[in-house]
């Protein structure tokens, strides 16, 4: 996988007519692939939202290219420059206050005088963005409610049929969300993700956690990332005419998938989604998991789950 394995210059070149147009692209990042429109743009940003099937008041993250078009967009205090220095490129989000409204518009940032910034670490990503020379809203190419896809395959499947391009980056190295924290007033983790709440504390000190208007956000909703089969958490078992999401050491079977044979999260993390896809795919009554340690990447693995169960309100 990589840039050089796929996607080169005149496909970027490409993308970028479509987004200058109007037009939505899908494009690979670290975490998961994005669909992305022109944050300027409001009737792209409305075509987004459209083609997710996505509750418009939910906002969108910009993407830039590095940390100086980062600071044109939003307000930097101290602590978001020390997670940027920390983070990026990579995933990390991080909620500041607006300072271009134009920039990324009031559609995009679901009205909100606050702006959702991150500096994604693909290759791909990253010369796209720094092609097109402004923020592109990226939200997660799958449509609304749906696991986040991790393949280009995938991205095609929920999303394709309303991009006007698209980049295939292979198979994506992290495979979870990025990490949103809000630096509003004390730092607050909106959602847990790719980098964890131990890395991000070690740069800010504790983290507040999400309340009120976060809870609108779509990484809060009840069943978010969810397959169309029911999903059973904590299953120290498969039950006949389950499929099951192993993790650590267990027995290859039918409808078994393990999310990391070794007890490995950042494996486990990368193969999430396309786990709980394939699963789905196989017709079985429902998706048993395996319990996973809470700590540092299980933290966001097990809230992906969750959701996915629609345990989480
Ligand atoms: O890894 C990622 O972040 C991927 C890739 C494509 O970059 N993108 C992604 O976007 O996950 P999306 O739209 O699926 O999730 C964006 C998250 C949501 O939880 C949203 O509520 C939150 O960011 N968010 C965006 N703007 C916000 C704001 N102004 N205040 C609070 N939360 C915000
Ligand atoms: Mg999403």
């Amino acid at each position: 996988m990589g840039a050089d394995a796929t996607d080169g210059p005149e496909r970027i070149e490409a993308a970028v007519r479509a987004l200058r147009a109007g037009g939505l692209v899908l494009t690979p990042t670290e975490t998961v692939y994005g669909l992305a429109a022109d944050a300027a743009d409001p009737r792209a940003v409305a075509a987004l939202y459209e083609a997710k099937g996505r509750p418009r008041f939910n906002p969108l993250i910009a993407h830039v290219a590095d940390v100086a078009a980062a600071r044109r967009i939003a307000r930097f205090d101290a602590e978001a420059e020390a997670l940027a220095a920390a983070f990026w490129p990579g995933p990390l989000t991080l909620v500041l206050p607006i300072a271009d409204p134009q920039a990324v518009c009031d559609l995009a940032r679901a009205g909100l005088e606050t702006v959702a910034v991150r500096v994604p670490a693909h290759p791909l990503a990253h010369a796209l963005l720094a092609a097109f020379g402004g923020p592109l809203v990226a939200p997660s190419a799958n449509r609304s409610g749906r696991p986040s896809p991790t393949t280009f395959a995938d991205a095609a499947e929920e999303t394709g049929a309303a991009a006007a391009a698209a980049l295939d980056g292979g198979p994506c190295a992290v495979g979870l969300e990025s990490t949103v924290v809000a630096l509003l007033d004390s730092p607050r983790l909106l959602r847990p993700g790719a980098v964890t709440r131990a890395q991000i504390e070690a740069v800010v000190g504790p983290l507040a956690e999400a309340e009120g208007d976060a809870k609108r956000s779509p990484g809060r909703l009840t069943r978010h990332y969810a397959p169309d089969a029911p999903v059973r958490l904590e299953a120290a078992a498969q039950q006949p005419g389950e499929a099951y999401l192993a993790f650590g050491p267990a027995e290859p079977g039918e409808r078994v998938w393990n999310l990391s044979p070794s007890g490995d999260l950042v494996e486990a993390a990368a193969n999430l989604f396309a786990h709980l896809r394939a699963a789905d795919r196989s017709g079985a009554s429902a998706i048993a998991v395996a319990p996973i340690p809470e700590t540092g990447l299980g933290e966001a693995i097990n809230d992906r789950l969750r959701r996915a169960a629609g345990f989480v309100g």
